[in-house]
């Protein structure tokens, strides 16, 4: 158990991580939230989904989002997005007020969100062509692209050739096909099974050292919100707001190996402890209780 493990303060960081934090600080703001607020329906019989959000993310830094379901994570980045409006507050990117959609946000969605109709290669070229590139352009980009990901192979496939990481590596390229300022991923591997899980992690890395991209991605997933992120959003629920910004403590390169490091381990703890705060223990003979089973063992 994590919790009867010695394990140093997870805010404790190794001196080349804490100068690479130094680092970070030293980049520009690219994105800026200031005081947040999303309610959903009308003001006073309404929900509130945000309440008073605010953080500043460093240009290439990697920021992970976790807390609760219901407590705002998507509703924040669909805000950043500009696919939502705010209530109150606002959203600056590179200074700019953000009013709506645009090419400098690429998303990327735990469903696949693939033209089914078009090839990989069309898929990616569909947005660089609306956005007002040639074919020819358009399509040396989606190579180059493709390219990053791994998939030249199947730039002729369809969607429904491909599995499901190979389709989230499409929907990235894609993405960052538009050459956008910020890379937004809700749960982008949700659906995916824990080894392929594991290697488009490796792959997002590797692809993210390469690319001047900032990286907004929600995960209910402590692990991967670990082994990913510069830092860790956590936001709470009822109202959502954010209960504490971490800074992940683990070094870069990140492997496989750190996971039982304990600059690691005590992160996760910490990760465990906000998201899940200690419940009382329930007082079992209170809780009304109908038996289902009479299969003669009692299951603990
Ligand atoms: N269009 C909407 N209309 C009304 N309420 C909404 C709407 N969208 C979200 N909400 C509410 O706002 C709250 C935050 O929702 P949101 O989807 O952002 O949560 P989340 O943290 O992404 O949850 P999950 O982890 O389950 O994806 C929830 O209570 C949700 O019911
Ligand atoms: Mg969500």
């Amino acid at each position: 158990m994590l919790s009867e493990l010695k394990l140093p303060d997870y805010r404790e960081q190794a001196p080349e991580v804490a100068a690479r934090f130094r680092r970070i600080k030293e980049r520009p703001i690219i994105l800026s939230v200031r005081r947040l607020q999303k309610t959903f329906g009308a003001d006073d019989a309404g929900h509130v989904a945000l309440s008073d959000v605010s953080i500043d993310v460093h240009r290439r830094e990697f920021i992970c989002v976790i807390g609760p379901s219901g407590c705002g994570k998507s509703t924040l980045i669909r805000i950043v997005a500009g696919l939502d409006e705010a209530t109150g507050g606002e959203v600056l990117l590179d200074g700019h007020e953000v009013c709506g959609p645009g090419r400098d946000r690429g998303m990327v969605f735990q469903g696949y969100t693939l033209f089914p109709w078009l090839t990989v290669k069309r898929n990616v070229m569909f947005g660089l062509q609306m956005g007002g590139d040639s074919h020819s352009t358009a399509e040396a980009e989606a190579r180059q692209w493709l390219d990053m990901v791994g998939l030249s192979k199947f730039e002729d496939s369809y969607p429904h050739e491909l599995s499901g990481g190979m389709k989230q590596r499409v929907a990235i390229a894609r993405a960052l096909a538009n050459n956008p300022r910020i890379l937004i991923m809700d749960e982008p591997f949700g659906a995916l099974d824990a080894q392929t899980r594991c290697q488009m992690q490796a792959y997002l890395l590797q692809i993210w050292k390469k690319v001047d991209v900032t990286i907004l991605f929600i995960t209910h997933d402590l692990d991967e919100a670990a082994y990913l992120a510069d830092r860790i959003l956590v936001l709470g629920t009822n109202p959502g707001r954010v209960v504490e910004f971490i800074e992940n403590p683990v070094p870069r390169p990140r492997s496989a190996a750190q996971f039982i490091s304990p600059e690691y381990l005590a992160l996760k703890k910490r990760l465990e402890d906000v998201i899940h705060p200690q419940v009382e223990s329930a007082e079992e003979e209170k809780l009304p209780m109908v038996k289902l089973t009479d299969a003669g063992d009692e299951v603990e």
